[in-house]
């Protein structure tokens, strides 16, 4: 268990509304079938943690650990990397070089000359610029990532070390979002974002299709009753969305989905509240750097919106005790990698939560530990051991 620590839980009053797909079958199963050939494809591990169930008083507790991920440290290695394909092989058909480029063709650089030319570019507070940056190299195409300045120095090495060219932008990650777009305008590079933005949703649904093969694989692994509840951490609520409408996919009905921030960044709970997409301000100064998010994306609140249980809000050292919780059980969890266990454990804690959630002695959990130690030299100072 962690010490109690003051969050805030909102229950959507929106939930089970109808609404459209936003994420169709066929853009799944193409994801799928593309993702789960790349070479280096692994199931990641759905690990047990039945004395954390027990201690916290629910039937089952089980955590999908993301730290293997293509050699990525995360799940985002799933989406940016086969957003960068799927534009890569459009822009080869279209400019009438090959009617249908496959990854195999891209890897073993067989359109080099034309791919080269080409520029992909993102901004990222780490995982997503690493994706697009390594899905960029492999496909032999040129990469240039906007970090903002609150970027660590070892997620930059990191990105930088799949060849991509860094820019470091003053402001937010929206901010940088913002720069990006402007920049790739002016010099005609394909973005790659995993926000969406009015009249900018198709990559980023390939990116949120492509996630789904981390909940698709969690469906596969679950064994017992179906799952009760999930909690899943939220940046922009791409992956929020991916893991819910995997869910509802595959379970009727779905489990409860709990989507949790940090309190600094918590958009997708005030898009809650106020019944519509609401952006935070200020400077979104929060350890869970993937999740420094101020604006969602529209296209995940979409789906979030109506399918979304819950929403949580939780503190920076909420997080750090979780990493070392996890730590302590042999799994390397990083900043933004643990807010799902930190929304459970506070929630189980709190006689008032529990009941709004149902979180009850019959509850089957799933938790999403999305990335590993992705920057190492923070993972040791703040859990103390090495990751
Ligand atoms: C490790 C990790 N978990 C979760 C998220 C949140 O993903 P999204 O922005 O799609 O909500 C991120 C985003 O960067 C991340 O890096």
């Amino acid at each position: 268990m962690i010490a109690p620590h003051p969050f805030r839980l909102f229950a959507n009053p929106q939930f089970g509304t109808p609404g459209t797909v936003v994420l169709p079958e066929g853009g799944f199963r193409r994801a799928k079938a593309e993702i789960t050939t790349w070479p280096g494809y692994a199931v990641t591990t759905l690990r047990d943690l039945p004395a954390l169930a027990a201690e916290i008083g629910i039937a089952t507790l089980r955590i999908k650990d993301e730290a293997s991920r293509f050699g990525l440290g995360s799940f985002k290695a799933l989406g940016g990397a086969y957003a960068v394909g799927v534009v890569l092989a459009n822009e080869l058909a279209r400019r009438g070089i090959a009617a249908n480029a496959s990854t195999a063709d891209l890897v073993a650089g067989r359109f080099r000359t034309a791919t080269a030319g080409i520029t992909f570019t993102c901004a990222t507070d780490g995982n997503h610029g690493r994706s697009v940056a390594w899905g960029a190299q492999r496909f032999g195409a040129a990469c240039v990532i906007f970090v903002h300045e609150g970027v660590s120095q070892g997620r930059i090495d990191a990105i930088a070390h799949y060849g991509a060219q860094i820019r470091v932008v003053a402001g937010t990650y929206d901010d940088s979002v913002r720069e990006a777009a402007a920049i790739a305008q002016a010099n005609g590079w394909f973005v790659i974002s995993d926000t969406s933005w009015d009249g900018y949703t198709e990559v980023p649904r390939d990116v949120m299709q492509g996630y789904r093969v981390m909940a698709d694989e969690a469906v596969h692994q679950w064994t017992g009753p179906a799952p009760s509840h999930v909690f899943v951490q939220g940046g922009v609520g791409g992956v929020a969305a991916a893991v819910s409408a995997q869910m509802r996919a595959a379970y009727r009905p779905a489990p409860r989905l709990v989507v949790v921030e940090p309190e600094a960044a918590a958009c997708l709970l005030a898009s809650a509240e106020q019944g519509r997409l609401a952006a935070v301000g200020g400077d979104l100064d929060t350890l869970m750097a993937g999740l420094a998010c101020g604006e969602p994306s529209p296209l995940a609140w979409q789906e979030l919106g109506r399918a979304a249980f819950a929403f949580m809000a939780v503190p920076d050292a909420a997080a750090v005790a979780c990493m070392r919780l996890l730590a302590a059980a042999g799994i390397v969890a990083g900043e933004s990698g643990v807010a799902g266990l930190a929304g459970l454990l506070l929630a189980a804690a709190d006689p008032r939560a529990r009941a709004q959630l149902g979180l009850t002695a019959d509850s089957h959990v799933l938790l999403f530990s999305t990335e590993g130690a992705t920057d190492p030299a923070l993972y040791q100072q703040l859990v103390g051991v090495a990751a």
